[in-house]
């Protein structure tokens, strides 16, 4: 057994995330207490009742939600700022795919996660997948849904939180509310599969852990990110 391990996550970029993590669970758990029209709240009425009350009224639930939203923004935007370079290179990598290894990695991928690799045989298929890079095709998915989901939830708060206090007309608020809904929806769809993924599948443990220690074991990298893992070997 192959027991060295290969860095992957430094100090800062284990902090954000976790800082990240939090403030968006935070901010759905809030966000989901202030849809009072229950046919609209994906978890029904009990939930704005519960969160009024662990906040004692519906304006201190929603003061919180858009103070706890402006601090993640702009503890964001200094991260960005700090490490302009790694968030560039973040942005490069997650943006960037190669349609055919990806597509046919997303469709193989996920027919081995759920039916197995008898069936891919069956299906006349083989259990070869393309060769991934730092993230796989689904983890760039997720990205890209949480950077341009983040952008717009931010803008359409904003919106929505100066409207109360500048603005007189009410069509910025109203459809704001309706795009901030849509991308909170959107981007919590894309969380449970990423939570799911990241925390509970036994085949991404090394990852992980590494989003706490900061490396993944060699085999692992190797198996799962295979170009990452090459480039890296590479190196001097
Ligand atoms: C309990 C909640 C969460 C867990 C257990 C978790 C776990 C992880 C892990 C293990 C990785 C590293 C994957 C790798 O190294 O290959 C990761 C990456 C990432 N996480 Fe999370 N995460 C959580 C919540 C969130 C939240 C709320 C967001 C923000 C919307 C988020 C956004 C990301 C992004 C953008 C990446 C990089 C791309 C990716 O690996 O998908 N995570 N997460």
């Amino acid at each position: 057994m192959n027991n060295k391990m290969i860095h992957r996550h430094d100090k800062g970029a284990i902090y954000i995330h976790w800082f990240n993590a939090l403030c968006w669970i935070f901010l759905t758990l809030t966000g989901l207490g202030l849809i009072s029209n229950e046919h609209i709240n994906p978890v029904g009425a009990w939930w704005p009742d519960l969160m009024r009350g662990i906040f004692g009224s519906a304006e201190t639930l929603i003061n919180v939600h858009i103070y706890v939203g402006l601090f993640w923004a702009a503890v964001f935007l200094i991260y960005i700022l700090v490490r302009f370079r790694d968030s560039l290179a973040f942005l490069k990598e997650v943006f960037t795919l190669s349609p055919a290894r990806d597509a046919v990695w997303m469709v193989k991928r996920n027919i081995q996660l759920t039916l197995g690799n008898r069936a891919m045989k069956k299906m006349g298929m083989t259990t070869e997948i393309p060769p991934q890079g730092f993230y796989n095709a689904g983890q760039k998915i997720f990205a890209q849904l949480t950077v341009i989901a983040g952008l717009i939830l931010v803008v359409t708060g904003i919106i929505m939180f100066i409207s109360t206090i500048i603005l007189d007309s009410p069509t910025p608020a109203a459809w704001s509310r309706t795009i901030h809904y849509l991308m909170a929806g959107l981007a919590l769809a894309g969380l449970l599969v990423h939570i799911y993924m990241a925390a509970i599948s036994r085949d991404e443990r090394p990852a992980f852990k590494s989003m706490f220690s900061g490396a993944v074991p060699e085999d692992y990298a190797r198996h799962h990110h295979e170009l990452w893992y090459q480039e890296v070997k590479n190196k001097p």
